[in-house]
Protein backbone atom coordinates (compact mmCIF):
# COMPACT_ATOMS: atom_id res chain seq x y z
CA UNK A 1 0.00 0.00 0.00
CA UNK A 2 1.13 3.36 -1.00
CA UNK A 3 1.95 5.55 2.05
CA UNK A 4 0.43 8.98 1.61
CA UNK A 5 1.98 10.47 4.62
CA UNK A 6 4.08 13.75 3.27
CA UNK A 7 7.63 13.90 3.55
CA UNK A 8 9.53 15.38 7.07
CA UNK A 9 13.13 14.46 6.15
CA UNK A 10 14.62 13.49 2.86
CA UNK A 11 18.05 12.00 2.65
CA UNK A 12 19.59 12.16 -0.97
CA UNK A 13 22.58 10.79 -2.04
CA UNK A 14 24.09 12.05 1.33
CA UNK A 15 28.09 11.46 1.85
CA UNK A 16 29.73 11.67 5.25
CA UNK A 17 33.61 11.40 5.28
CA UNK A 18 36.45 11.16 8.08
CA UNK A 19 39.58 12.46 6.64
CA UNK A 20 42.44 10.75 8.73
CA UNK A 21 45.95 10.87 7.83
CA UNK A 22 45.80 6.65 7.14
CA UNK A 23 43.36 7.75 4.60
CA UNK A 24 39.53 8.73 4.22
CA UNK A 25 36.63 6.21 5.89
CA UNK A 26 33.41 6.64 3.70
CA UNK A 27 31.57 6.17 6.98
CA UNK A 28 28.29 7.10 4.88
CA UNK A 29 28.54 6.57 1.38
CA UNK A 30 25.37 7.68 -0.84
CA UNK A 31 22.84 7.17 1.66
CA UNK A 32 19.05 7.68 0.47
CA UNK A 33 15.68 7.07 2.07
CA UNK A 34 12.79 8.97 3.38
CA UNK A 35 11.26 9.44 6.85
CA UNK A 36 7.50 10.80 6.29
CA UNK A 37 5.30 12.61 9.29
CA UNK A 38 4.58 10.21 12.04
CA UNK A 39 6.22 7.67 10.71
CA UNK A 40 8.32 4.78 12.68
CA UNK A 41 11.76 3.63 10.90
CA UNK A 42 14.30 1.65 11.82
CA UNK A 43 17.50 1.38 10.94
CA UNK A 44 19.91 -1.66 10.87
CA UNK A 45 23.25 -2.91 10.28
CA UNK A 46 26.30 -4.50 11.12
CA UNK A 47 28.54 -2.11 13.29
CA UNK A 48 30.60 0.10 11.32
CA UNK A 49 27.93 0.45 8.73
CA UNK A 50 27.10 4.19 9.59
CA UNK A 51 24.12 4.11 11.24
CA UNK A 52 24.97 6.26 13.87
CA UNK A 53 26.72 9.28 11.20
CA UNK A 54 23.81 8.72 9.48
CA UNK A 55 21.99 10.48 12.33
CA UNK A 56 24.69 12.69 13.21
CA UNK A 57 24.83 14.05 10.07
CA UNK A 58 20.96 15.01 10.15
CA UNK A 59 21.56 16.42 13.54
CA UNK A 60 24.62 18.49 12.02
CA UNK A 61 26.47 17.28 14.74
CA UNK A 62 29.51 15.23 13.25
CA UNK A 63 33.09 16.19 14.40
CA UNK A 64 36.00 16.34 12.95
CA UNK A 65 37.88 14.95 11.11
CA UNK A 66 34.67 14.54 9.51
CA UNK A 67 32.17 16.14 7.45
CA UNK A 68 29.24 15.93 5.02
CA UNK A 69 30.89 15.68 2.04
CA UNK A 70 28.17 15.72 -0.36
CA UNK A 71 23.99 14.79 -1.04
CA UNK A 72 21.43 16.74 0.63
CA UNK A 73 19.37 16.50 3.89
CA UNK A 74 15.89 17.99 2.93
CA UNK A 75 13.60 18.64 6.35
CA UNK A 76 10.03 19.79 5.25
CA UNK A 77 8.51 22.33 7.78
CA UNK A 78 4.78 21.90 9.08
CA UNK A 79 3.21 25.25 8.51
CA UNK A 80 2.76 27.08 11.83
CA UNK A 81 0.02 30.02 11.60
CA UNK A 82 1.96 32.05 13.63
CA UNK A 83 5.40 32.97 11.95
CA UNK A 84 6.09 30.77 9.53
CA UNK A 85 5.02 29.04 6.31
CA UNK A 86 5.13 25.28 5.26
CA UNK A 87 8.62 25.07 3.76
CA UNK A 88 12.19 23.12 3.09
CA UNK A 89 15.12 23.42 4.70
CA UNK A 90 18.07 22.40 3.17
CA UNK A 91 20.21 21.01 6.00
CA UNK A 92 23.36 20.33 4.65
CA UNK A 93 23.55 23.70 3.65
CA UNK A 94 23.42 25.38 7.06
CA UNK A 95 26.21 26.12 9.27
CA UNK A 96 25.68 23.23 12.03
CA UNK A 97 26.72 26.25 14.63
CA UNK A 98 24.05 28.62 13.46
CA UNK A 99 20.82 29.87 15.72
CA UNK A 100 18.79 28.23 13.32
CA UNK A 101 20.62 24.69 13.12
CA UNK A 102 20.70 24.74 16.96
CA UNK A 103 17.13 25.71 16.93
CA UNK A 104 16.10 22.77 14.72
CA UNK A 105 18.44 20.50 16.84
CA UNK A 106 16.58 19.87 20.17
CA UNK A 107 13.75 21.25 18.38
CA UNK A 108 12.28 19.84 15.25
CA UNK A 109 14.60 16.92 15.39
CA UNK A 110 16.01 15.46 18.67
CA UNK A 111 17.96 12.52 19.55
CA UNK A 112 18.21 10.01 22.22
CA UNK A 113 21.84 8.54 22.93
CA UNK A 114 22.75 4.72 24.11
CA UNK A 115 24.29 6.11 26.67
CA UNK A 116 22.64 8.73 28.60
CA UNK A 117 25.72 11.03 30.11
CA UNK A 118 26.62 11.72 26.35
CA UNK A 119 23.71 14.26 26.31
CA UNK A 120 23.34 15.10 30.11
CA UNK A 121 25.83 17.23 31.80
CA UNK A 122 26.99 15.94 35.08
CA UNK A 123 27.20 19.32 36.22
CA UNK A 124 23.59 20.37 36.58
CA UNK A 125 20.19 18.80 37.45
CA UNK A 126 18.37 16.91 35.29
CA UNK A 127 15.28 19.34 35.11
CA UNK A 128 17.24 23.17 34.89
CA UNK A 129 18.64 21.01 31.52
CA UNK A 130 15.42 20.47 30.29
CA UNK A 131 14.12 23.92 31.27
CA UNK A 132 17.24 25.51 29.29
CA UNK A 133 16.26 23.40 26.38
CA UNK A 134 12.41 24.89 26.94
CA UNK A 135 13.38 28.36 27.24
CA UNK A 136 15.78 28.31 24.10
CA UNK A 137 13.14 26.97 22.14
CA UNK A 138 9.74 28.36 23.32
CA UNK A 139 8.84 31.52 24.29
CA UNK A 140 7.80 30.36 28.22
CA UNK A 141 9.30 32.20 31.44
CA UNK A 142 11.39 29.59 33.59
CA UNK A 143 8.31 28.86 36.00
CA UNK A 144 6.70 27.70 33.15
CA UNK A 145 9.54 25.95 31.91
CA UNK A 146 9.78 24.25 35.52
CA UNK A 147 6.14 23.35 35.40
CA UNK A 148 6.41 21.59 31.84
CA UNK A 149 9.43 20.01 32.63
CA UNK A 150 7.36 18.02 35.76
CA UNK A 151 4.70 17.59 33.16
CA UNK A 152 6.47 15.53 30.62
CA UNK A 153 8.88 13.97 33.67
CA UNK A 154 5.56 12.28 35.01
CA UNK A 155 4.54 11.78 31.74
CA UNK A 156 8.09 9.54 30.72
CA UNK A 157 6.75 7.36 33.79
CA UNK A 158 9.28 9.55 36.42
CA UNK A 159 9.09 8.95 39.94
CA UNK A 160 8.12 11.44 41.91
CA UNK A 161 8.83 13.92 39.22
CA UNK A 162 8.67 16.67 41.00
CA UNK A 163 11.40 16.36 43.56
CA UNK A 164 13.55 14.14 41.16
CA UNK A 165 13.80 17.19 38.45
CA UNK A 166 16.32 19.21 41.28
CA UNK A 167 18.47 15.82 41.03
CA UNK A 168 21.90 15.35 39.33
CA UNK A 169 21.86 12.42 36.94
CA UNK A 170 24.58 10.56 38.97
CA UNK A 171 21.58 10.03 41.80
CA UNK A 172 19.26 8.24 39.42
CA UNK A 173 19.33 4.73 38.41
CA UNK A 174 20.03 3.98 34.37
CA UNK A 175 16.28 3.61 33.27
CA UNK A 176 15.81 7.12 34.94
CA UNK A 177 18.71 8.86 33.42
CA UNK A 178 17.22 7.18 30.35
CA UNK A 179 13.84 8.46 30.77
CA UNK A 180 15.38 11.77 31.54
CA UNK A 181 17.15 12.02 27.98
CA UNK A 182 13.62 10.99 26.51
CA UNK A 183 12.14 13.79 28.36
CA UNK A 184 14.48 16.24 27.31
CA UNK A 185 14.24 15.14 23.60
CA UNK A 186 10.67 15.16 23.54
CA UNK A 187 10.49 19.11 25.87
CA UNK A 188 10.12 20.70 22.10
CA UNK A 189 7.75 18.74 20.63
CA UNK A 190 10.04 17.24 18.10
CA UNK A 191 8.76 16.35 14.52
CA UNK A 192 11.52 13.24 14.65
CA UNK A 193 13.28 11.64 17.25
CA UNK A 194 16.15 9.69 16.61
CA UNK A 195 16.80 6.93 19.13
CA UNK A 196 20.41 5.52 18.56
CA UNK A 197 20.43 2.04 20.76
CA UNK A 198 18.57 4.09 23.52
CA UNK A 199 18.20 0.70 25.35
CA UNK A 200 20.91 -1.74 24.39
CA UNK A 201 22.70 -0.38 28.21
CA UNK A 202 20.02 -0.78 29.75
CA UNK A 203 18.60 -4.65 31.73
CA UNK A 204 15.91 -6.19 29.73
CA UNK A 205 13.37 -5.56 32.17
CA UNK A 206 14.06 -1.57 32.20
CA UNK A 207 14.80 -2.38 28.08
CA UNK A 208 10.96 -3.82 27.69
CA UNK A 209 9.54 -0.39 30.23
CA UNK A 210 11.29 1.98 27.95
CA UNK A 211 9.97 0.38 24.55
CA UNK A 212 6.93 0.57 25.44
CA UNK A 213 6.84 4.02 27.01
CA UNK A 214 8.44 5.41 23.37
CA UNK A 215 5.99 3.25 21.92
CA UNK A 216 3.13 5.25 23.77
CA UNK A 217 4.55 8.23 23.33
CA UNK A 218 4.74 8.08 19.82
CA UNK A 219 0.91 6.76 19.53
CA UNK A 220 0.40 10.23 22.23
CA UNK A 221 2.17 12.45 20.24
CA UNK A 222 2.55 11.13 16.39
CA UNK A 223 6.19 12.05 16.02
CA UNK A 224 8.35 10.36 13.74
CA UNK A 225 10.81 8.15 15.40
CA UNK A 226 13.79 6.64 13.42
CA UNK A 227 15.12 4.11 15.56
CA UNK A 228 18.47 2.25 15.29
CA UNK A 229 18.77 -0.87 16.69
CA UNK A 230 21.09 -4.18 15.82
CA UNK A 231 18.37 -5.65 17.51
CA UNK A 232 15.64 -7.31 15.33
CA UNK A 233 13.19 -7.97 17.84
CA UNK A 234 13.03 -4.41 18.51
CA UNK A 235 12.65 -3.54 14.84
CA UNK A 236 9.49 -5.80 14.88
CA UNK A 237 8.35 -4.29 17.82
CA UNK A 238 8.48 -0.97 16.93
CA UNK A 239 8.76 0.24 13.37
CA UNK A 240 6.72 0.30 10.02
CA UNK A 241 9.52 0.30 7.87
CA UNK A 242 12.92 -0.73 7.78
CA UNK A 243 16.34 0.31 5.99
CA UNK A 244 19.21 -2.45 5.96
CA UNK A 245 22.35 -0.53 5.68
CA UNK A 246 26.01 -2.32 4.62
CA UNK A 247 28.81 0.18 4.31
CA UNK A 248 27.88 3.52 4.57
CA UNK A 249 24.76 2.65 1.99
CA UNK A 250 21.12 1.86 2.40
CA UNK A 251 21.26 -2.23 0.62
CA UNK A 252 17.38 -2.58 1.51
CA UNK A 253 14.10 -0.77 2.56
CA UNK A 254 11.24 -2.67 3.17
CA UNK A 255 8.05 -2.77 5.46
CA UNK A 256 8.43 -4.77 8.35
CA UNK A 257 6.54 -7.82 7.17
CA UNK A 258 8.56 -7.85 4.17
CA UNK A 259 12.04 -7.67 6.36
CA UNK A 260 10.60 -10.91 8.39
CA UNK A 261 8.82 -12.39 5.55
CA UNK A 262 9.99 -12.05 2.46
CA UNK A 263 13.76 -10.20 2.88
CA UNK A 264 15.06 -9.72 -0.67
CA UNK A 265 19.22 -8.60 -0.53
CA UNK A 266 21.27 -11.71 0.67
CA UNK A 267 23.19 -9.53 2.97
CA UNK A 268 19.37 -8.77 4.87
CA UNK A 269 18.81 -12.52 4.67
CA UNK A 270 22.23 -13.46 6.96
CA UNK A 271 21.12 -10.69 8.88
CA UNK A 272 17.88 -12.18 9.87
CA UNK A 273 20.03 -15.53 10.32
CA UNK A 274 22.50 -14.16 12.61
CA UNK A 275 19.44 -12.88 15.23
CA UNK A 276 18.42 -15.28 17.82
CA UNK A 277 14.75 -16.43 17.01
CA UNK A 278 12.12 -13.80 18.25
CA UNK A 279 10.70 -13.45 21.25
CA UNK A 280 12.89 -15.73 22.85
CA UNK A 281 14.82 -14.79 26.08
CA UNK A 282 17.95 -13.54 24.33
CA UNK A 283 16.21 -11.74 21.70
CA UNK A 284 15.86 -9.02 24.19
CA UNK A 285 19.46 -8.77 24.95
CA UNK A 286 20.29 -6.63 22.04
CA UNK A 287 23.15 -9.27 20.46
CA UNK A 288 25.86 -8.25 18.35
CA UNK A 289 25.28 -9.16 14.50
CA UNK A 290 28.76 -11.21 13.98
CA UNK A 291 27.90 -14.10 13.11
CA UNK A 292 27.48 -13.44 9.29
CA UNK A 293 30.78 -15.39 7.64
CA UNK A 294 33.58 -12.84 6.61
CA UNK A 295 33.82 -9.45 8.34
CA UNK A 296 33.48 -5.78 6.97
CA UNK A 297 36.05 -4.86 4.21
CA UNK A 298 38.08 -2.08 5.30
CA UNK A 299 37.25 1.03 5.20
CA UNK A 300 39.56 2.22 3.40
CA UNK A 301 38.95 -0.21 1.01
CA UNK A 302 35.63 -0.53 -0.62
CA UNK A 303 35.56 -4.01 -2.99
CA UNK A 304 35.00 -2.79 -6.56
CA UNK A 305 31.61 -3.58 -7.52
CA UNK A 306 28.45 -4.43 -4.84
CA UNK A 307 30.83 -4.08 -1.59
CA UNK A 308 29.07 -7.02 -0.53
CA UNK A 309 29.84 -9.66 -3.10
CA UNK A 310 33.18 -10.97 -0.97
CA UNK A 311 30.92 -12.03 1.34
CA UNK A 312 27.74 -13.05 -0.61
CA UNK A 313 26.81 -16.74 -1.37
CA UNK A 314 24.74 -15.44 -4.37
CA UNK A 315 27.42 -13.05 -5.71
CA UNK A 316 27.21 -13.54 -9.81
CA UNK A 317 31.08 -13.73 -11.04
CA UNK A 318 31.58 -10.99 -13.65
CA UNK A 319 28.69 -9.04 -12.48
CA UNK A 320 28.58 -8.75 -8.66
CA UNK A 321 32.46 -7.96 -8.54
CA UNK A 322 32.07 -5.44 -11.19
CA UNK A 323 29.50 -3.13 -11.28
CA UNK A 324 27.54 -1.73 -8.31
CA UNK A 325 24.64 -2.80 -8.32
CA UNK A 326 21.75 -0.38 -9.14
CA UNK A 327 18.50 0.19 -6.68
CA UNK A 328 15.77 -1.62 -7.71
CA UNK A 329 12.28 -1.23 -7.25
CA UNK A 330 10.06 -3.94 -6.11
CA UNK A 331 6.36 -2.95 -5.16
CA UNK A 332 5.17 0.28 -3.73
CA UNK A 333 7.56 -0.22 -0.60
CA UNK A 334 10.71 -2.53 -0.97
CA UNK A 335 13.60 -0.99 -2.92
CA UNK A 336 16.62 -3.37 -3.06
CA UNK A 337 20.35 -2.72 -4.16
CA UNK A 338 21.21 -5.95 -5.59
CA UNK A 339 21.93 -7.41 -9.01
CA UNK A 340 19.47 -10.76 -8.30
CA UNK A 341 16.69 -8.21 -9.08
CA UNK A 342 17.89 -6.78 -12.13
CA UNK A 343 16.55 -8.88 -14.89
CA UNK A 344 19.10 -8.41 -17.54
CA UNK A 345 21.32 -10.27 -14.78
CA UNK A 346 19.65 -13.08 -13.41
CA UNK A 347 21.89 -16.12 -13.39
CA UNK A 348 23.03 -17.58 -16.87
CA UNK A 349 21.76 -14.56 -18.72
CA UNK A 350 25.08 -12.76 -18.86
CA UNK A 351 24.07 -9.34 -19.72
CA UNK A 352 25.23 -6.15 -17.10
CA UNK A 353 23.06 -3.83 -16.48
CA UNK A 354 25.00 -0.55 -16.87
CA UNK A 355 24.81 1.20 -13.13
CA UNK A 356 22.17 3.76 -13.28
CA UNK A 357 20.76 5.27 -9.86
CA UNK A 358 17.04 6.22 -8.86
N1 LIG B 1 35.37 9.99 14.83
C1 LIG B 1 35.62 9.09 13.88
N2 LIG B 1 36.81 9.03 13.26
C2 LIG B 1 37.06 8.13 12.28
N3 LIG B 1 36.17 7.24 11.84
C3 LIG B 1 34.96 7.25 12.41
C4 LIG B 1 34.61 8.16 13.46
N4 LIG B 1 33.33 7.93 13.83
C5 LIG B 1 32.91 6.92 13.05
N5 LIG B 1 33.87 6.50 12.20
C6 LIG B 1 33.78 5.42 11.22
O1 LIG B 1 32.61 5.58 10.45
C7 LIG B 1 32.02 4.33 10.18
C8 LIG B 1 30.57 4.36 10.57
O2 LIG B 1 30.47 4.51 11.97
P1 LIG B 1 29.10 4.56 12.77
O3 LIG B 1 29.41 5.03 14.13
O4 LIG B 1 28.10 5.34 11.99
O5 LIG B 1 28.68 3.03 12.76
P2 LIG B 1 27.37 2.36 13.38
O6 LIG B 1 26.65 1.71 12.25
O7 LIG B 1 26.64 3.34 14.20
O8 LIG B 1 28.02 1.22 14.29
P3 LIG B 1 27.59 0.69 15.75
O9 LIG B 1 26.51 -0.29 15.48
O10 LIG B 1 28.83 0.03 16.27
O11 LIG B 1 27.16 1.86 16.58
C9 LIG B 1 32.86 3.29 10.90
O12 LIG B 1 33.76 2.71 9.97
C10 LIG B 1 33.61 4.09 11.93
O13 LIG B 1 34.86 3.49 12.20
MG1 LIG C 1 26.29 3.56 16.25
Amino acid sequence: MIDTRPPLIEVEDLKTYFYLDEGVVRAVDGVSFTIRRGQTVGVVGESGCGKSITARSIMQIVRPPGRIVSGSIRLHREPTAADRPGDVVEITRMDPMSKEMRLIRGGEISMVFQEPMTSLSPVHTVGSQIIEAITLHQPVSREDARRLTIEIFSKVGMQQPARTIDRYPHQLSGGMRQRAMIAMALSCNPSLLIADEPTTALDVTTEAQILQLMRNLQKELGMAIMFITHNLGVVAQMTEIVFVMYMGRVVETATVDDLFYDPKHPYTRLLLRSIPKLGSKAAGTAPRLESIRGTVPHPYAIPKGCPFHPRCGDMIPGVCDVVDPPLVKIGDSQEVRCHLYTPANAPGSGEVIPLTTT
